[in-house]
Order: C-alpha cells, then structure tokens, then sequence
C-alpha cells in the first residue's frame, strides 16, 4: 500500500525573506527540515516577477535536495528554457497573473494548445515529469491525456475556500475532486492535488470516498507556513530572551 505523499511549497518562506531583503529565512535549511519531518518533495513556483523565489534559490535546492523538486511554472518559452537547465524532477504547469496574490485556478487547456504542446513535449524530452494544474472536471482531465502529461495537479482552491467560508457546497467540490481523480487514473495519470489545503480541509478531502487510494501527492504551503510560525514562535522567543540578557 502506498501512502501519500506531501510536498512542501516553501515559496512564503522566501516571501518572508523577500519583506526585508535579509539572508533570512535560509530556504536550504527550511528544505532540510522538511526532508527530516518526512515531505517527499520540495515544490517552488519561480513566479515571473519573481516576488518570492529567485532562480539562484532554485538552482541552489536543486542542487542540495536530497529529494524530488517539484517546479511550479508558466506555460512560457523562457520557463521552457529554465526548466531545461534545472532539470527538475517535476514541473507543474500553472496559469499565471502578474497581478494575482496567488493562482487563481486552473489551466485553460482549450487556449493555447500550441503552446502548451510545445512546452510539455519540450519537458518531457529533457526527462521532466509534467503535471498540469487543471480544476476538476472531466473535460480538462481528458484534455491532459491527450496533451501527453504525466499527471494532473487538481486545484482544490475552490473545495478550499467552501471549506473556510463554511459554504454549503463543500460536498460538491469533494464530489468533483473525486471523479476527476478517478477518470484520471483511469486514463494512467497520477494524480496530484494542491491549493489552499489546510490542517482542517485536509481530513475531510482524504476521508472522502475513494481519494485516499487516488490522489498519490499534495503540494501544501501556505498552511504549513503559518502553522511553523505558531509552533515555533515560542522558542523563537524563548532564544531572544536568553541572547538579550546574556552579555
Ligand atoms: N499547487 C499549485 C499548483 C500552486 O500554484 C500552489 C500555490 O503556489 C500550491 C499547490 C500550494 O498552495 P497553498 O500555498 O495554498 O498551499
């Protein structure tokens, strides 16, 4: 029986660093942490106007990880060429705007075919695993067959944002999730999921009917982040404390 597997986004460790410019919070050391706690996968999105992780930081984790990189990216010809050069176990493909606090939702695989085939198939020949950042419904899952991906990364945003607003339509979401996580496998993609997941979401998303067994990893980081911050402030401070009154 597998179990599935977690992947860390530490991109708003880097946003913390990016508020001050400071060397801080080292994203290496982060990344160590994550390995050590069991995360299977260190995931980043280099955004374009690069607010939070920069390419030097992704290089430098390519190069220290002891395990998969999961690279978050646009469906664009520099990100194609990026992604050439890092060689990342995974890349992600991810709608993109400038302006958006986050992504907002998944790919539109019925624009921009051209591009996106040009992509996937430019990643898949330098031995990069695709998945690609679809909603859950039916069309968008046959479409990433047929694109040549590896893998769907479900975007549970919506499910999310019921689950954190109370909405009544959590059900519905879950339901979509599930049969979009079915029709994949059954098409012989891996099934990832990721996007606003929490530490209460979670339970409901994997409980729910036949996901345990179909969704095979989750790319979590914001939730995980804010909770570091709350289990670790108060040794944090505890360290401060002692510093300032020892001369
Ligand atoms: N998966 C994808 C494709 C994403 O774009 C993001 C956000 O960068 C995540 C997962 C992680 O989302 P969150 O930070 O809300 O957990």
């Amino acid at each position: 029986m597998m179990f599935p597997k977690l992947g860390v986004n530490i991109d708003h460790i880097a946003t913390l660093r990016e508020l001050r410019h400071t060397p801080y919070p080292n994203l290496i050391e982060a990344a160590q942490q994550v390995v050590s706690a069991g995360g299977s996968q260190i995931t980043v999105h280099l955004r374009e106007d690069q607010r939070h992780i920069k390419p030097q930081d992704v290089f430098l984790l390519k190069k220290t990880l002891p395990i998969a990189l999961n690279l978050e990216m646009a469906a664009t010809d520099f990100m194609l060429g990026f992604a050439k050069k890092l060689k990342p176990d995974w890349a992600c493909l991810v709608p993109e705007k400038r302006q958006e606090l986050t992504t907002e939702g998944g790919l539109n695989l019925k624009k921009n075919k051209k591009q996106l085939l040009k992509v996937i198939s430019g990643l898949k020949k330098s031995k990069i695993k695709v998945s690609l950042f679809v909603e859950p419904n039916l069309e968008m899952v046959r479409l990433s067959h047929a694109l040549g991906a590896n893998a769907i990364e479900i975007h549970t945003g919506r499910f999310a944002i019921a689950t954190q607003q109370k909405q009544p339509t959590i059900q519905k979401e879950l339901c979509k999730i599930e049969k979009a996580a079915t029709k994949a496998l059954e098409l012989g993609l891996k099934v990832h999921a990721g996007h606003g997941l929490d530490y209460e979401n979670i339970r409901l998303l994997v409980g729910f009917k036949s996901v345990f067994r179909s969704i095979e990893e989750y790319n979590i980081g914001h939730s995980i982040v804010c909770r570091a911050v709350m289990v670790g402030l108060e040794s944090a401070v505890r360290a401060m404390v002692s510093l300032i009154q020892s001369p």
